[in-house]
């Protein structure tokens, strides 16, 4: 491999990954211009003010503050960086695929740049797109706008990160390998090059063409996704047979390396903006394409009853007229993102169903109240929304609440139903306080 001393990039798309990627490439000593076509995150960034809320973030911007710069003029940035990365939204469009309207619309003003331009430039597309996309809807808008070819005077490839919200920054320093689609060999060169600076321990990097690598992303995302609807399924099937327990299921079947323990845990389903959606475009793409991709197909199904089971489980042990308390509305913990989060989508079906709800998360009351508006009440504290329910169901696995006291459960002198879907507090400790219900665990008393 050739290689190639990156110093400047430049990352369009200052949202919930493009700003931490501003901030962890500058943590590693690279001169970063962020650009994004609202002027808000813009003017954030150049101000040193995180764009959006993400671990460490802001520690982050501010002790790299003189590597960081933000503009929304298009030249400034392409002509300033060696590498540009393309992180702007690709919207789930109604029947299934992503819809590729921001990219185009970057890569006419990223064409129109690289017009003025006489070195070698790369445009490095993170954003998650359908099989295809990049060399149909991408390169030639570039080659258009830019009067270039792509593989002659610029390159592309398709980068995409595997990260988690709450994590990013850890996640984008340290992942378990990158992947790199490329258009060319020249190009692949360049970003190794790039990584092989940024990364501080070696990570297995693996190249190939766009189009896998466009496979590969969706591919991932999906695998893991199965994972957790055959843990969620093993969890139901657990529920039905005397003695069962599917966290004692899962935790030796993962033993096997073939397996492996992660992501295999028997309690909610999978959300957020990424797992569903990718989920449901991989099975779209398939079809498009002229096959069917069944077992995501299953997966999907799996993951949407999720909710209406744990609705169903909730009704049952709540008494006439009683009130729920929903603790967890982030789809996971250290974030305030409620994409397709389960804890909202339970408190939207119980209040349909005119059961009085009451919720609270540490972070996403905001982000839930753009969604849920006044069907539902809103706590202030976790005490306060355990106080004004008879049945309190634990839906986000925040540390907060891994650190419940029993004797909340006993507030007013009466004991509450507690459903603990992610089983992270100790039964033993909570079951004179409450009655104490796990997800995956046959319950005494129930029929089979
Ligand atoms: N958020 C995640 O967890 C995650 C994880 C992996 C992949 N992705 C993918 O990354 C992409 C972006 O996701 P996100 O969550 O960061 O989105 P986001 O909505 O948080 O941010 C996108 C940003 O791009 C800006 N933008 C839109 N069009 C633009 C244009 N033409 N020029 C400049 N800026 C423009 C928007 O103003 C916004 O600030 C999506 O394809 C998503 O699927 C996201």
């Amino acid at each position: 491999m050739k290689k190639t001393k990156i110093k400047n990039i430049s990352v369009i798309g200052l949202g919930k990954l493009g700003a931490p990627m501003v901030a962890a490439f500058a943590s590693r000593g690279f001169q970063v211009i962020g650009l994004d076509q609202k002027s808000v995150p813009v003017q954030k960034l150049q101000n040193g003010i995180a764009p959006v809320l993400e671990t460490d973030l802001q520690k982050f911007i501010r002790a790299n503050r003189k590597r960081i710069s933000a503009t929304e003029d298009y030249t400034k940035a392409i002509l300033n960086s060696e590498i540009t990365f393309v992180i702007v939204p690709t919207p789930s469009e109604i029947r299934g695929g992503f819809s590729t309207k921001y990219i185009k619309a970057a890569a006419q003003r990223i064409g129109e740049a690289l017009r003025k331009k006489t070195a070698f430039h790369v445009v490095s597309l993170t954003s998650t797109v359908l099989p295809g996309s990049t060399e149909n809807d991408l390169i030639p808008v570039l080659e258009k706008h830019s009067g270039k070819k792509c593989g002659r005077d610029f390159g592309v490839t398709y980068n995409p990160e595997f990260i988690a919200l709450g994590s990013v920054i850890k996640n984008l320093l340290h992942p378990d390998f990158t992947l790199i689609g490329e258009s060319d060999k020249k190009t692949g060169d360049i970003l190794e090059s790039f990584y092989d600076d940024l990364y501080e321990h070696t990570t297995p990097i693996k190249r190939m063409s766009i189009v896998n690598a466009e496979i590969a992303k969706i591919a991932l995302n999906t695998y893991v996704t199965t994972k957790i609807s055959y843990a969620n399924m093993l969890a139901e099937l657990c529920e039905k047979i005397p003695g069962a327990n599917v966290d004692t299921v899962t935790d030796a079947i993962g033993t096997d390396t073939r397996i492996g323990r992660r992501c295999l845990k028997g309690a909610m389903g999978y959300a957020g903006p990424c797992f569903p959606r990718d989920n449901r475009a991989f099975s779209y793409a398939a079809r498009k394409f002229g096959t069917r991709l069944l077992l995501a197909e299953a997966t999907d199904t799996i993951n949407k009853k999720q909710v209406k089971r744990i609705t169903t489980l909730i009704e049952r042990h709540l008494e006439k007229n009683g009130r729920v308390g929903i603790l967890g509305l982030a789809y996971k913990p250290d974030t305030n993102v409620v994409d397709e989060s389960q804890g909202v989508a339970i408190a939207s079906l119980l209040s349909r169903r005119r059961v009085p709800v009451t919720v609270y998360d540490p972070l996403a009351m905001d982000n839930a109240r753009r969604v849920l508006g006044n069907k539902v009440n809103y706590a202030t504290s976790v005490r306060q929304c355990i106080a004004a329910s008879n049945l309190v169901v634990i839906t986000t696995p925040w540390e907060e609440f891994r650190k419940l006291s029993p004797a909340l459960f006993k507030q007013g002198g009466r004991k509450r139903v507690l459903i603990d879907c992610w089983k992270i507090l100790n039964k033993n400790s909570f079951k004179t306080a409450s009655q104490y219900i796990a997800l995956g665990v046959f319950r005494e008393g129930r029929t089979p």
